[in-house]
């Protein structure tokens, strides 16, 4: 069987505060294993180590203890088989959006040709083809996530890890951007491991939604969702089983909000 895109064993972070001479326990014995082409969000209250969860999966920040693999390779470092997107686009001003898309490409030495022409197409996908020669001021919020999405796409990774990527955004916006997202994600057959703190974004976006524990972070369920196509995140927030996973997922988060 092939080994899963992205897997966690054993993962345990602590940050020590060398000041107080304290250590907190951010992320404690996380394990968990996402095949090829899984869609899985991650969700639990503010400061239980999500983002802490994700950094280490990208090998921005290493594990205290455990091990995280990416296609059964041991992650030491950043790497180009995993792609990042966070609630900020980080876009930069002085390029253009095409530019901006560009980016990670160029900097893995591709040549110019061959970058323009797979930015231009995924700008297409992510319906900003009349953007690729404006700047980052002239898009609003929306359009730029858009464009933070294009740019994400265009290294080819196997994996995307998202940090909360529409929390910016207004309500209706961000249920335009959840099916773009959803289509995408469908067409290209990615694999995604994103946090949200939208309980309906959860389930309308995901194939599996994982609940984590107050700090110090366990997974504390796994949840599958089983409503309609996963490639149509607006169609499946209509079915009226969205309200039952929902009220599930509530009833997990203060559970263990009560129990702090
Ligand atoms: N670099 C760091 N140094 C010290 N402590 C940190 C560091 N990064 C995170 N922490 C601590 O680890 C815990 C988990 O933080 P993390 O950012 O992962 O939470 P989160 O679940 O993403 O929260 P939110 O939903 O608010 O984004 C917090 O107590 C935080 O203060
Ligand atoms: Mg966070």
């Amino acid at each position: 069987m092939a080994a899963p895109r992205l897997e966690f064993r054993n993962v345990t972070k602590r940050f020590a505060n060398p000041r107080q001479g304290s250590v907190v326990v951010a992320v404690e014995g996380v394990s968990l294993a996402i095949a090829d082409g899984e869609v899985v969000s991650l969700i639990g209250p503010s400061g239980c180590g999500k983002s802490t969860l994700l950094n280490m999966g990208s090998g921005l920040d290493p594990a205290s203890s455990g091990e995280v693999f990416v296609d059964g390779v041991l992650v030491t470092k950043p790497n180009r088989q995993v792609a990042f997107m966070l609630q900020k686009d980080l876009l930069l001003p002085w390029r253009t959006i095409v530019e901006n898309v560009e980016l990670g490409q160029e900097i893995q030495g591709l040549p110019r040709r061959e970058r323009r022409q797979t930015a231009l197409d995924l700008l297409a996908k992510c319906r900003l083809p009349d953007f690729a020669e404006h700047y980052p001021h002239q898009l609003s919020g929306g359009m730029r996530q858009r464009a933070a999405l294009a740019r994400t796409l265009a290294v080819d990774p196997s994996v995307l890890l998202m940090d909360e990527p529409f929390s910016a955004l207004d309500a209706q916006t961000k249920m335009v951007l959840q099916q773009d997202l959803g289509r995408t994600l469908a067409e290209t057959g990615k694999t995604a491991l994103f946090i949200t703190h939208d309980l309906v974004e959860a389930v309308a976006l995901s194939d599996r939604i994982l609940v984590m524990s107050h700090r110090p972070g366990r997974i504390i369920e796994e949840i599958v969702v089983e409503i309609g196509e996963r490639a149509n995140p607006m169609k499946r927030r209509q079915d009226p089983a969205v309200a039952n996973y929902v009220v599930r997922l509530m009833n997990l988060l203060q559970i263990e909000q009560a129990a702090a």
